[in-house]
């Protein structure tokens, strides 16, 4: 049996199994890396980078006998494969200055009023805004105007809340095998589609069941008919924090 291999996550000892990447082996070990586009049953994908983790930073001594701290690399820790021995910094104030930044962009991208969203207090990007201690949204709102696709009977689609992450989109390809969605576009024209001839959701087989409709961090693919049903205090981080729990990411066991 080969001896089992273990990095650090801020000083802790993470064990992982070959082939984990960082944040598979912090949310198996049970400590939570701040993700959004992350998701324990696809293929990660590395858009959003609230993952970013700093990687062998090193301490030296000047010539001077000052001490200095020469950062390691950054990088997004749901692609970075773990390797035996390596050093990983995540709750260090510059990784959470720079995750805290990346939130308050995304918030002012899209139209995120959460008093009048129905995913408020399940809303991952909400969640993560509250965890990382977010006061305000710093930059100038841009003010979003996408159309709102109602077409469908049983989904509405608030495209104005996006943050492309492209789950719905690997779901509806590699699980419910339709590739209803698309991301289309460049910069900051990049936006979601839907495949039908007429670009309504409406036109596609898409159903309420499939594994997209399901998927979405925030409050985007909605379910018609079904709102507002969890009373304030009882939702989901309100009852606890998002970096609670964090086994509830871990990758999902192969059945055998
Ligand atoms: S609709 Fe939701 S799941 Fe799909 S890309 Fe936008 S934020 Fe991600
Ligand atoms: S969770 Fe790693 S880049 Fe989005």
């Amino acid at each position: 049996m080969s001896d089992p291999k273990t990095f650090f996550l801020d000083e802790e000892e993470i064990p992982f199994e070959e082939g984990q990447t960082i944040i598979q082996a912090a949310l198996s070990a049970g400590k939570f890396i701040p993700h959004l586009c992350y998701h324990p049953e696809f293929k990660p994908h590395g858009s959003c980078k609230l993952c970013t983790v700093r990687i062998d930073s090193r301490t030296v001594t000047t010539e001077d006998g000052q001490t200095v701290k020469i950062p390691g690399r950054a990088a997004a820790s749901c692609t970075t494969p773990a390797q035996a021995g390596q050093h990983v910094e995540s709750e260090v104030p510059e990784i959470l200055d720079l995750r805290r930044t990346l939130v308050q962009m995304l918030l002012v991208e899209g139209n995120h009023y959460c008093p009048s969203c129905e995913k408020s207090g399940k809303c991952m990007l909400q969640g993560l805004a509250y965890d990382l201690g977010v006061m305000d949204p710093h930059f100038p709102q841009y003010f979003s105007k996408r159309e709102v696709d109602a077409s469908h009977p049983d989904i509405l689609l608030d495209f104005n809340r996006c943050i492309l992450c492209e789950l719905c989109v690997r779901a509806s390809a590699e699980v419910d095998k339709k590739n209803v969605f698309a991301l289309s576009g460049r910069g900051n024209t990049k936006h979601l589609i839907c495949n039908s001839e007429s670009g309504k959701l409406g036109d596609t087989n898409f159903a309420a069941t499939d594994k997209a409709a399901n998927v979405c961090p925030v409050g985007v693919i909605l379910h018609k008919r079904h709102g507002f049903e969890v009373p304030y205090g009882q939702r989901r981080f309100d009852i606890a924090p998002i970096s609670d729990n964090p086994e509830q990411y871990a990758p999902v066991k192969e059945q055998v």
